[in-house]
């Protein structure tokens, strides 16, 4: 039963957390919306800068919250892919450097990993092979957990992301940043059927359409068009039924590729993760069309749908457990595919030591 403190700071998120095997003993969030609510989106430096500010200050309040002494945490992890570089070096930084202090192990960590890991936190007894419905900020895919470390995309968005269609429809709509959870309300009073939207469907060369893979960009522009037509014809936007239709067509897309996928692969569980996990349209359509299939389906409670550190640290704990540990050396980087995921761990060879006599000093001439 190993205890791993991870820190994640890929985004907009500073947040530690300390777990052990898969059980929560710390989660401390602190977010950065504030700061970057004024700009409409998030801006690389502003997070960067926030994530300095807090780190320190989020890393003490973990470990007050877990009751634990440093002697009690077996391995230290980081988010060290995909995100944002500057960000990202926050928390990797630190993390390398309480590593060094109190002379634990360190584990880089692949964030969207984390989204896939945060499920072991509510159903403690999941084991792969399992689907994840990995619905983000940044990523849309649908992924055959084989087992820790080994992961096969089966389908993907072909450009927007789910949440970032989210976020640039809210921005169209006026309901500022971050847009999910402002449309996901909105769309609770709205009418799904008030306005036809394209589904996303990416065409095959060879005829037909693909079975997993899916497109938001076609649906963004379709909602800027429909947004500039209503304009033209009233003062008043229908808010809640821009918005439940919209969110209609993102959950009926994500919905029939993940059941097709579970169904063709011969997955019995789709675990959702990701910030977009939490609109409760996604959480209520799919659970709904899984269960006559016999098709279990899990979702994280809200606050581990987005971004948070426990998630980073159950993935670090998976793979302390199976001796993985990163070099040091390991870089910050801003893409990575989930496929590259045990290029963090590669297998250390201990280097054979000179001894360094200081009588065989020379000075350079
Ligand atoms: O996973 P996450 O916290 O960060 C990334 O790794 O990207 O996801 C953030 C995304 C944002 O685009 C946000 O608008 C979206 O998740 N989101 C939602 C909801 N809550 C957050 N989208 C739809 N409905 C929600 N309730
Ligand atoms: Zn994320």
């Amino acid at each position: 039963m190993a205890t791993a403190l991870a820190i994640e700071t890929s985004c907009d998120e500073t947040a530690v957390a300390i777990v052990k095997n898969r059980q929560v003993l710390a989660n401390v969030v602190s977010s950065q919306i504030a700061l970057h609510q004024p700009y409409g989106g998030i801006v690389p430096e502003v997070a960067s800068r926030g994530h300095v500010e807090t780190i320190n200050e989020t890393i003490a309040q973990a470990l007050i919250e877990s009751n634990l002494g440093w002697s009690e945490i077996d391995a230290i992890a980081a988010t060290a892919a995909p995100g944002l570089v500057g960000a990202l070096l926050v928390g990797l930084t630190a993390g390398k450097t309480l590593a060094m202090l109190r002379q634990k192990p360190f584990l880089g960590i692949h964030h969207l990993e984390g989204h896939i890991c945060a499920s072991y936190l509510t159903e403690p007894t999941l084991q792969p092979p399992f689907l994840c419905l990995l619905v983000s900020g940044g990523h849309t895919s649908l992924i055959a957990v084989r087992e820790a470390g080994r992961y096969e995309t089966i389908g993907q968005t072909r450009d927007d992301a789910a949440g970032e269609a989210f976020d640039k429809v809210a921005r169209l709509m006026g309901l500022g940043y971050p847009g999910g959870p402002a449309i996901d309300r909105l769309a609770a009073e709205g009418n799904p059927q008030a306005f036809k939207l394209p589904e996303g469907r990416v065409s095959l060369p060879e005829g037909g359409f693909h079975p997993y893979d899916c497109s938001f960009s076609g649906l963004k522009t379709a909602v800027s068009r429909l947004i500039q037509t209503l304009r033209s014809e009233s003062a008043e936007l229908p808010l809640a039924d821009l918005a439940a239709s919209f969110q209609g067509a993102v959950v009926k897309a994500l919905t029939k590729r993940a059941i097709a996928a579970a169904q063709d692969f011969g997955f019995s569980t789709i675990a959702v993760g990701g910030g977009v996990a939490a609109n409760r349209g996604l959480r209520s359509t799919l659970a709904a069309a899984a269960e006559p299939l016999g098709i279990r389906v899990l979702f994280p409670p809200m606050k581990f749908c987005t971004d948070n550190a426990a998630m980073i640290a159950c993935a670090a704990v998976e793979h302390f457990e199976r001796d993985r540990q990163s070099p040091l050396s390991v870089a910050a980087q801003s893409r990575m595919g989930l496929e590259q995921v045990l290029d963090l761990y590669p297998e250390v060879k201990p280097r054979p030591v000179t001894p360094w006599v200081a009588s065989d000093w020379r000075p350079p001439c």
